[in-house]
């Protein structure tokens, strides 16, 4: 049996440096060392409805604007599948039998959930989709007997109560579901990049992203205005660099290389720290480092964006025929998961030769 990755994002937004610290960059590497048999990944629309049901125009508009940035970013549709969530019904049909393997309270206890719930005030009413979203998940994963999820540890829970669903099934009808591992972040930075205000997250409705399909300037301002070390008044006083966002920016995208060629007065980043942590260091010099470290990571992005987008016809061609690929794989499992429950009533011939015999003996 192969080594398959599955993973996907809601097409809530665009995406943002969070986004490719966390989990883009990663995949682009596992694209490319080329250690797994296959590889998809898709935008989740199904999942994005459950919390925006009356907003489907959102939904809608954000298709584009993701897989954009998953090509621009350096997916390449030759070596990924890339597919979207809806174009595979088999999954709304897994879904359903896995519901009978799922108990309410397991689902309550769903921290994940929790705090959505919390975050969308959902706490007097909380639409049945939501709350079940987690089961669609399983079905998302298993259909494509995916064997690593690389995801944040958010999704943790998800990957949980896929394995108990997993297990229940295999348990109950036998052998066809396969146990999915997450493959978390390696670098703790990159498991949560703060927001360009410091705060906890980068996160639309806090209004302190950088986008992937933000222009050079619109980064550089955002960079500009960034919070720092509020104790760090004058360039000669002693910064903090814990909790200082350029600087934890620095941790997730510099490498020596960046210093060898932008600012060469430095060898590593620690040296760098220990500069401004001694004092006589200003904010804006980082920063301006800061802005050329992030340019040369996001140029090549802006330039395959930019290719992209003068043939839009081509972005949604791409998504059809990686969706067609990957409902044909849903479709065989979906096949063995009926075989299994044994609602393949027509298909049965000894089945039906069973009931035949029975009712002419009456
Ligand atoms: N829950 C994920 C998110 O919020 C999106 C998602 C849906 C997903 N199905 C998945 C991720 C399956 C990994 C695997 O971004």
């Amino acid at each position: 049996m192969g080594k398959i990755i599955l993973t996907g994002d809601r097409p809530t937004g665009r995406l943002h440096l969070g986004h490719y610290v966390g989990s883009l960059r990663r995949r682009v590497e596992l694209q490319d060392e080329g250690d797994f048999d296959r590889m998809f990944v898709f935008i989740a629309d199904v999942q994005a409805l459950t919390d925006n049901a009356d907003n489907p125009e959102k939904v809608r508009q954000n298709i584009i604007e993701v897989a954009l940035d998953y090509l621009s970013a350096g997916l390449d549709p030759q070596k990924v599948t890339l597919f979207v969530q809806s174009m595979i019904p088999e999954l709304a049909e897994l879904t359903v039998y896995y519901m009978n393997l799922v108990t309410v309270s397991r689902l309550q206890r769903n921290p994940t959930v929790k705090t959505e719930i919390q975050m969308r005030n959902f706490e007097a009413s909380i639409p049945v989709g939501f709350f079940t979203y987690p089961i669609s998940q399983a079905a998302d994963i298993t259909a494509f007997k995916a064997t690593t999820v690389p995801a944040g540890e958010d999704q943790e829970p998800m990957l949980e109560q896929t394995r108990e669903i997993v297990k229940r099934f295999n348990y109950i009808y036998g052998d066809v579901l396969v146990e999915p591992k997450i493959m978390l972040p390696t670098n703790s930075v990159c498991c949560r990049l703060p927001g360009t205000d410091g705060k906890a997250k980068m996160s639309k409705s806090l209004g302190n992203c950088i986008y992937l399909s933000d222009s050079s300037k619109e980064m550089q301002q955002k960079v500009k205005s960034m919070y720092t070390d509020p104790g760090h008044l004058r360039v000669e006083d002693p910064g903090k660099v814990e909790g200082n966002t350029v600087f934890t920016y620095l941790d997730a995208f510099s490498t020596p290389d960046d210093f060898a060629e932008f600012w060469p007065e430095y060898k590593t980043l620690d040296e760098l720290k220990d500069h401004y942590r001694r004092g006589g260091l200003g904010d804006m010099k980082c920063k301006k480092f800061l802005i050329k470290v992030l340019d040369k990571r996001l140029e090549p992005m802006r330039q395959r964006r930019h290719e992209f987008e003068q043939d839009i016809p081509e972005v949604y061609n791409i998504l059809k025929k990686g969706s067609e690929a990957a409902r044909e794989v849903a479709a065989q499992t979906l096949h063995d998961v009926r075989d299994a429950m044994k609602i393949n009533y027509f298909d049965d011939m000894e089945l039906i030769r069973q009931q035949a015999e029975k009712y002419s003996n009456k």
